[in-house]
């Protein structure tokens, strides 16, 4: 099964390898609609943690169906996360998440997008705001030795409709104090506020909720945020992004861009209303 398949071919049919072609090394099931998956790097693959790159499988007629993905793995790691959604009948995941180790996908490295370190203004602490599979993008940063070379404090808030929805993201925080490699650098730098809100959890709420009321600032024992201070990413759906974004400028932060850094940037963590 080591060909590149096209998104019908669910027999071990070889098509052809494409020179975008990555091997898939491990995948991992989290709930009937999240999984993660591994994948090869390609030598010349230079990315900065944040970033997104297009990948996919080939359609029936042959050619290559690609979505945006954000790259969860940090800048440094020898091979390529991806944490992704199943849509039932969505074009490509209906079939990506079938992959299995030793399959191959397509990956354009190109890799691009807004949530990066060098898109804000010099600051203390750095807050990651996520919903869903917002997290990916994270993933990578919290993995990354710049975010606490260049903050003193991270702040990751993260809020799914369901418990089992926050596992992905919770068990990569709890690896993060035994990581070999970044473990010290972390040390007691990054707070992890994961919420749920349709089922019964020891922290629930809207991040936007909880960051206009303040209680995040009080179950963290931190301040609240101010312009001087904080610097933030943001990335979940259309509608969590736009509310996210009143929140943050009502604390006076202002969006910024690769080509203009200021307070904070925001990513879209899906195209579309919902499924
Ligand atoms: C910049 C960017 C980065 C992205 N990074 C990721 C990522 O890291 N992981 C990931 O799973 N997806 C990510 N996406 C979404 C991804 O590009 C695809 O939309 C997704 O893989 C579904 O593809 P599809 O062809 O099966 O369905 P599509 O036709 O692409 O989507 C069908 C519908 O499913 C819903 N949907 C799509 N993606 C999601 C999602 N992630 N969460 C909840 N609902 C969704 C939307 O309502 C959409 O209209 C990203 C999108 C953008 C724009
Ligand atoms: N998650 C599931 O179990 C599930 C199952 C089947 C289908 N779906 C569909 O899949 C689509 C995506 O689902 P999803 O759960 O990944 O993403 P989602 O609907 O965007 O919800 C993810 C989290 O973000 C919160 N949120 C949504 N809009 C917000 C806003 N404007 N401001 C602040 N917080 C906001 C939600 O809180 P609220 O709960 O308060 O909205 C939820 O905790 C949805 O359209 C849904 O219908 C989801």
């Amino acid at each position: 099964m080591n060909d590149l398949k096209t998104v019908n071919d669910t027999q071990a049919t070889p098509v052809r390898t494409l020179p975008d072609a990555q091997t898939v090394t491990t995948v991992r099931h989290w709930t009937d609609r999240l999984f993660s998956f591994r994948v090869t790097r390609p030598q010349s693959l230079r990315f900065r943690s944040g970033e997104f790159v297009m990948i996919g499988l080939l359609d029936d007629r042959g050619k290559p169906l690609l979505r945006a993905y954000s790259i969860a793995s940090p800048s440094w790691d020898e091979e390529l996360e991806f944490y992704s959604i199943k849509v039932p009948d969505g074009p490509l995941t209906s079939r990506l998440q079938h992959i299995q180790p030793g399959d191959q996908i397509i990956l354009r490295p190109k890799p691009v997008g807004t949530l990066v370190l060098d898109a804000l203004l010099p600051g203390k602490r750095l807050w990651f705001l996520a919903t869903g599979t917002g997290i990916a993008p994270f993933a990578s940063l919290m993995r990354d030795p710049e975010t606490y070379e260049k903050y003193d404090q991270v702040v990751m808030m993260h809020t799914c409709r369901t418990v089992a929805e926050l596992d992905y993201g919770r068990q990569l925080v709890e690896s993060l104090k035994d990581d070999p490699l970044i473990g010290e650098l972390v040390g007691d730098k990054l707070k992890y506020y994961p919420t749920t809100t349709r089922e019964e959890f020891s922290q629930m709420g809207r991040i936007t909720d909880n960051l206009t009321s303040g209680k995040v600032f009080d179950d963290l024992g931190i301040a609240p945020m101010d312009r001087e201070r904080d610097r933030a990413m943001v990335c979940g759906s259309l509608a969590f992004n736009h509310d996210v974004k009143a929140v943050l400028e009502s604390f006076g932060l202002r969006e910024g861009a690769n080509s203009d850094p200021q307070e904070y940037v925001v990513e879209k963590a899906f195209v579309g209303d919902g499924i």
